[in-house]
């Protein structure tokens, strides 16, 4: 992983300082590029929820090889983690790759190892036709999520994943901020939950809502129809001065914990925080920058290199807290 680190920092061109934690304090306010808005307040409040709880020891048992498998929305995983959606390498990343390479290099490495990584959408146009480029030749082995676009080339651009491949679609409803992408001629905007139960119905794809924070919103995620939400706040680049992720979750998992599945996302960089967020609610985590990091660092396999780092540790912290699944994680193993 050392050597990785280096190659990304030197590819990432001081976009990303590839920090030791990446805390997001090196790069606060640095949007476009990897930090996150304003005072970085919702980056930090996502590492900070996290660091907030311990894990509880627990070694006289019987759990020798804990069980790191989960199905999510019918998808087999081999541990419970996906690669957010991060788009633009360009603009955040240093531009020194093709947004194609980076897909290429974080999906292929996914896959290898057993577990789905995502695509996200933006503007211009080439980053959503990269998306689908190799989501097509993955035969559909990832999650493509779209920008809530104003216009119909919303539907448009769902349909069109579905074609190439896309058996799970999601939209990161909390980029409707993103003021950005009006002034580029392509407008983002909010949807009351009739609109979203539309689209979903419409839509031949299981369906995932990303950015969701309070429990009022992940109940309308039930009542129109989605498959599952992603409590998480876009990694502290829409909103400042909002909650962390694993601060909202355990009530939004106690609202809808086994009605729709629950991923989240936020400040995730180890083993142990995959466990954490399980005993907070959470099905699985997406994990976002140290993806990135790993995928320009090192490629496909550096991707697969940090899918093995995460996965040792997340086994170890089975061990030591005596946790026989993923699927059965109980909020006792923290405190
Ligand atoms: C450079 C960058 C680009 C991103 N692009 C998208 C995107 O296109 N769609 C999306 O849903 N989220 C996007 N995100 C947010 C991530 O999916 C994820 O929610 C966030 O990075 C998780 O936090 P973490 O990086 O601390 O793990 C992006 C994040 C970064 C850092």
């Amino acid at each position: 992983m050392q050597q990785i680190r280096e190659r990304a920092r030197e590819v990432m061109q001081g976009k990303c300082r590839v920090c030791p934690v990446c805390d997001g304090r090196a790069c606060v306010g640095e949007v476009p590029g990897m930090g996150s808005l304003g005072t970085g307040a919702s980056f930090h409040n996502n590492l900070r929820s996290l660091a907030n709880h311990r894990l509880v020891m627990r070694c006289i048992h019987d759990v020798v090889d804990p069980d790191t498998r989960v199905t999510l929305l019918g998808r087999a995983l081999q541990l419970p983690v996906l690669a957010a959606p991060m788009s633009g390498v360009s603009f955040n990343m240093g531009g020194l790759v093709t947004e194609q390479e980076y897909l290429s290099a974080l999906l292929e490495g996914c896959v290898a190892r057993g577990i789905l990584g995502c695509t996200g959408d933006g503007a211009p146009e080439l980053l959503t036709e990269a998306a689908f480029g190799v989501l097509h030749r993955l035969a559909g082995a990832a999650i493509p999520f779209i920008k809530p676009w104003e216009s119909e080339e919303l539907v448009v651009k769902l349909h069109s994943a579905i074609e190439h491949g896309a058996r799970i679609v999601g939209i990161d409803v909390d980029a409707v901020g993103l003021v950005t992408l009006r002034k580029m001629g392509h407008p983002v905007a909010p949807r009351p939950a009739a609109a979203f139960k539309e689209l979903i119905e419409q839509t031949p794809a299981k369906f995932i809502l990303k950015g969701i924070m309070t429990v009022d919103q992940a109940r309308l995620a039930v009542d129109v129809g989605a498959g599952a939400i992603v409590v998480s706040n876009h990694g502290g680049r829409v909103l400042d001065h909002v909650p962390g992720a694993a601060e909202v979750l355990p009530a939004i998992a106690d609202a809808v914990g086994g009605v729709i599945a629950i991923l989240a996302d936020g400040g995730v960089r180890s083993g142990e925080d995959v466990l954490k967020m399980l005993a907070l609610g959470a099905d699985a985590v997406m994990i976002g920058r140290p993806f990135a990091v790993a995928a320009l660092g090192g490629g496909r396999e550096g991707v697969e290199h940090y899918i093995n780092k995460i996965y040792t540790e997340l086994k170890a912290a089975m061990v030591l807290t005596g946790t026989r699944a993923v699927t059965n994680v109980t909020g006792d193993i923290l405190c």
